[in-house]
């Protein structure tokens, strides 16, 4: 066996986007302990920047230790409860994976579909808030297998006015185009880091509202994904009153989230 050595490509594609330079030598620094008191500085930086990121001042901000589709399914399963009404927009390939997980939470699920390379149809999902109580109103702000932003401010509208939390996909969208809790009013955001933060693939940035937060401490079940369960990470993030080991972080690939968002605010988010 010898050392992989991986060939020079331009990445053009959908993602992974190329790594930059600078955060590749960042993921190459020396790994410290996930409880050392350097690590937890850096902690803190990244939940502060994230925050400034999403524009989520008072969310929970925390990257998973997994790619996109964590994200998504922390997103998910933290919110619905066997039996919970789930509406879920689809205009391509990521609002189907939605579709798929959330049956797998056990919710029910009303399918919204729009055209593959149109935004999301904002009437057609208030129709299916109005059509009866759901506890969410998920759907993908920009749909990556047709390059389609749709109307996220919209959205998150619609499901505070029928009393739903809104989950918003930002995979695509996070670092190249507006993304804003606040001003959405979003309750779950999630990204990944192999597409415009310039970072390899394998984290996944979520921030979740305060009202979010509450909705998952009144559950009734447990999270069925331990890895994921928002409330056992945030003993470990959270960070008041000391941090309770969850899992071990992946120190280095943080390293390298930490340099890409140090860029990112060099270049003027
Ligand atoms: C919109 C969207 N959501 C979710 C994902 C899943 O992310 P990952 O492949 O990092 O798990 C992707 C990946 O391309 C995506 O584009």
């Amino acid at each position: 066996m010898q050392s992989f050595q991986p060939p020079r490509r331009i990445l053009m594609g959908p993602g992974p986007s190329d790594v930059s330079p600078r955060v590749l030598s960042a993921l190459a620094r020396p790994t410290v302990g996930h409880l050392d008191p350097a690590f937890q500085d850096l902690m803190e930086e990244i939940k502060a920047a994230l925050a400034r990121l999403f524009n989520a001042p008072d969310y929970a901000c925390v990257p998973l230790p997994a790619p996109g589709t964590a994200g998504m399914e922390g997103a998910l399963m933290n919110l619905l409860e066997p039996g919970d009404r789930a509406v879920i927009a689809v205009n391509g390939v990521f609002g189907g994976r939605m579709v798929d997980m959330a049956g797998r939470a056990g919710a029910e699920v009303v399918r919204v579909d729009a055209l593959w390379g149109e935004p999301v149809d904002v009437a057609a999902v208030e129709a299916a808030l109005a059509s009866g109580p759901a506890k969410v109103l998920a759907f993908v702000h920009a749909e990556t297998s047709t390059g389609v932003r749709s109307d996220a401010a919209a959205l998150c509208a619609l499901a505070r006015r029928h009393g739903a939390l809104s989950i918003v996909d930002c995979v695509t969208s996070l670092g190249g185009v507006p993304v804003d809790a606040a001003a959405w009013d979003a309750d779950v955001l999630y990204s990944g880091t192999q597409k415009c933060l310039s970072a390899p693939p394998g984290l996944s940035p979520v921030a979740f509202s305060p009202r979010a937060l509450e909705a998952i401490a009144a559950r009734k079940t447990p999270v069925r994904n331990w890895l994921l369960d928002v409330s056992l990470l945030m003993a470990y993030w959270g960070g008041e009153g000391g941090r309770t080991y969850h899992h071990t972080a992946p120190i280095n690939a943080l390293y390298g989230l930490h340099e890409s968002l140090v860029a990112l605010f060099e270049e003027g988010q």
